[in-house]
């Protein structure tokens, strides 16, 4: 049994590993911060989780505490990581980030996007991305791993068979992205009102989305070559999910482009690619760590066309996090992560 803390616990992430690790055999949540709820216990905060965490309460976090558990998760705005993970990882504890703080290796590119100096500049060098389908080997052996973001989760993992097998066009890819309201945190905003968010869909972020250097990072790595993407995020009146329908041209003779999808995804126990002719949906995904896929080539033109979707509080955050955390201590990387999907 591993002890493990949670800095951040009362936002949608923080919540979501609270419930995630309830079902896991082999961790102990013993820490979970806010401090703005220091001293309420959780399960009075979460009654969802009654029954799981009755003496568990939030504590303001406290490095020296926190270094002496086996790992800690940061369910954290930005910056927060950078000030703390240095002083747990010199205690020995490995670190896993669900915030950007670690997903772009370049420190300039990362204080252009999002406003303000890298703080950990250091540790950049070995911050592994957390996406287990690129890195797993890695993954291993990182004391700092940095979990992907929900838009590129998605989008990267529909569009690596296509690119490790070269056969599109690399300069003109786009993602056409739709994300529920859950991906804008719990913080009260207005936009996130129902009466804001209902009956309505948006595109924001449309001349450029910090997940844009990320996703273009991971796919520049995928294809090893220059890439370039069109991507545009969209509002859309649900609590959990993302769908991603994403674009691209072929340059080869594309042979079975079903057969390549699922012998890329064999094995992989959080990647789902679905039969020939299928449209995902992201209720198929509620609540798991899976991404479900379909391919298409409609009417057998050069255009692909790939449907990925997945849950961006479990595969796009906290059940990848667990899927990092699995890898790192030697359990099988799907404990406490195979429950199927809640339906309707
Ligand atoms: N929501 C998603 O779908 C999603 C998906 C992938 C990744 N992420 C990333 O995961 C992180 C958390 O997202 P979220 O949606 O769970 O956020 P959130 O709902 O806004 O929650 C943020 C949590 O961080 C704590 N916090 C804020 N400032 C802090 C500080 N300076 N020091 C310590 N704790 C602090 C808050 O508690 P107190 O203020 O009470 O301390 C709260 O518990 C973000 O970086 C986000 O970008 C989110």
């Amino acid at each position: 049994m591993i002890k493990v803390g949670i800095v951040g616990g009362t936002g949608y992430t923080g919540v979501e590993l609270l419930r995630l690790l309830a079902m896991h055999p082999h961790v102990e949540v013993t820490a979970i911060t806010s401090r703005s709820e220091a001293g309420v216990r959780v399960s009075d905060m979460y009654p969802n989780l009654r029954g799981h965490y009755d003496t568990l309460a939030f504590s303001e976090p406290d490095a020296k505490q926190l270094g002496r558990l086996d790992a800690v998760f940061f369910a954290t705005p930005h910056g927060v990581a950078h000030a703390l993970a240095s002083e747990l990882l010199d205690q020995g504890t490995r670190v896993i980030d669900l915030s950007a703080d670690f997903r772009l290796r370049d420190a300039d590119e990362w204080a252009q996007w999002y406003g303000q100096p890298h703080g950990a500049p250091a540790l950049l060098g070995e911050a592994v991305y957390g996406l287990p389908e690129m890195h797993r080997e890695q993954i291993k052996t990182a004391r700092l791993v940095a979990v992907p973001g929900c838009y590129p989760t998605a989008v990267q993992l529909g569009y690596l068979p296509l690119l490790e097998a070269g056969l599109v066009d690399a300069g003109r890819l786009i993602a056409d992205c739709k994300s529920g309201v859950t991906g804008a945190g719990r913080g009260a905003k207005v936009g996130s009102l129902l009466a804001e968010a209902s009956e309505s869909m948006k595109a924001y972020g449309a001349s450029g989305h910090r997940h844009l250097p990320e996703i273009r990072q991971g796919l520049t790595d995928i294809q090893a070559g220059a890439v370039s993407l069109t991507f545009v995020p969209h509002l859309t009146p649900m609590i959990r999910g993302i769908h991603a329908t994403l674009y691209s041209t072929l340059i080869e003779a594309p042979g079975d482009l079903q057969t390549l999808f699922e012998r890329r995804y064999a094995g992989e126990p959080c990647v789902d690619v679905m039969p020939p002719g299928s449209h995902p949906e992201t209720r198929s995904v509620k609540g798991t760590n899976t991404c479900r896929i379909a391919v298409h080539r409609p009417e057998n033109s050069d255009t692909v066309v790939v449907l990925s979707v997945i849950d961006n509080l479990v595969k796009g955050a906290s059940g990848q996090a667990v899927q990092n955390l699995n890898l790192m201590f030697g359990y099988d990387e799907a404990t406490g992560l195979s429950a199927p999907a809640v339906m309707p």
